[in-house]
């Protein structure tokens, strides 16, 4: 291997374009998902608060958003929603005229090349603000899994185009494609929250989804944040499930969690860029502490070189118009 001074690594920084040509990572538009929060009423479109630039949107303004959303060239919508009641067995997540359901046809109808992806969890659904069934003080796993499928088969008739089964339960990816495949549904794809870890950065998202647990926590069904090898165990479980597309989240303080599964499968991989990973940005932004930009394009490129194909990021549209830019 040459040495300096026959190996000056400078050369190749010296212009613009240089740097440009030998550009090992390049976000697009093309690779993200921004996730939505679709609530109940009308004429809403209310900031949330620990998330600037984020809203809670009614039905009636929803066509307009997704608009806006559509020409700037994001190829997909994640959603989530905010149900009328919340009851012990989240009803309202599988109700064919749920909020959810209902936004999914307004979506389709507006922008049909608009992908769908609907969040397949009862957290924002039940009262008691967990993702499953409660029994004995306990999230009950197999009990969850029917209206897990009945969720997902819900969204999918409404018109999405793919489900995410967020609860991490197991046997969630079996479950609802069995239920989608037996009815008619073969060719609606899974994309798995794989590898989902108990996570302080769902903090923001928590107060957007009005999804807290009113007791506990949720460490009995979700991914300790210490563990990575488990994380692979998650991932290689829902591949045989039948998950066609595999999740790490949160993104940012898992990237090594990121480049193993990227190291590892050959499914295309998603990193979901969460909610406190984004309020802390702005936090910071908003008091002239940190450049918003440069600083989101640097963690947002830093998910990509990891290794991940999709970004879920509420930076989304933001992205998409800074790289409009230029
Ligand atoms: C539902 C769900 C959560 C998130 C996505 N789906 C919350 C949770 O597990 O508590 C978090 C997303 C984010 O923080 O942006 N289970």
């Amino acid at each position: 291997m040459s040495e300096f001074p026959d190996t000056r690594l400078r050369r190749l920084r010296e212009q613009p374009a240089i740097r440009s040509l030998i550009r090992e990572t390049r976000l697009t538009t093309s690779s993200f998902v921004y996730p939505m929060f679709i609530r109940h009423g009308s004429g809403i479109k209310e900031t949330i608060e620990p998330m600037p630039g984020c809203y809670h949107i009614s039905l009636d303004l929803l066509a307009e958003e997704v608009q806006e959303i559509y020409s700037l060239g994001i190829p997909a919508v994640l959603l989530f929603g905010l149900p009328a009641d919340k009851d012990p067995l989240g009803t309202e997540a599988y109700d064919p005229e749920g909020i959810i359901q209902e936004a999914i046809r307004i979506i389709k109808r507006t922008a049909p090349e608009l992908m769908v992806i609907g969040d397949v969890c009862l957290c924002e659904y039940t009262d008691h603000g967990h993702c499953g069934v409660i029994n004995n003080n306990y999230v009950d796993n197999d009990q969850t899994l029917e209206l897990l499928g009945k969720t997902g088969l819900a969204q999918i008739q409404a018109g999405a185009d793919m489900v995410a089964p967020s609860a991490m339960m197991d046997g969630q990816v079996r479950t609802i494609r069995e239920t989608l495949d037996t009815s008619g549904y073969t060719n609606s794809p899974i994309m798995g929250y794989a590898a989902k870890y108990a996570s302080s950065f769902y903090g923001p998202f928590r107060v957007a989804a009005d999804s807290t647990p009113q007791f506990g926590d949720r460490r009995t069904y979700q991914m300790d944040p210490a563990n990575a090898r488990m994380a692979m165990r998650e991932i290689e479980t829902d591949i045989s499930e039948g998950a066609d597309v595999i999740m790490v989240k949160p993104a940012l303080a898992y990237l090594d969690v990121i480049r193993q599964a990227r190291d590892r499968f050959d499914l295309p991989l998603a990193a979901y860029n969460v909610s406190g990973e984004y309020s802390l940005v702005k936090a910071a932004s908003q008091m002239g502490w940190v450049d918003e930009k440069p600083i989101t394009m640097e963690l947002l490129t830093a998910i990509q070189r990891a290794g991940a194909d999709i970004i879920i990021s509420y930076h989304a549209k933001e992205v998409a118009k800074w790289l409009q830019e230029k």
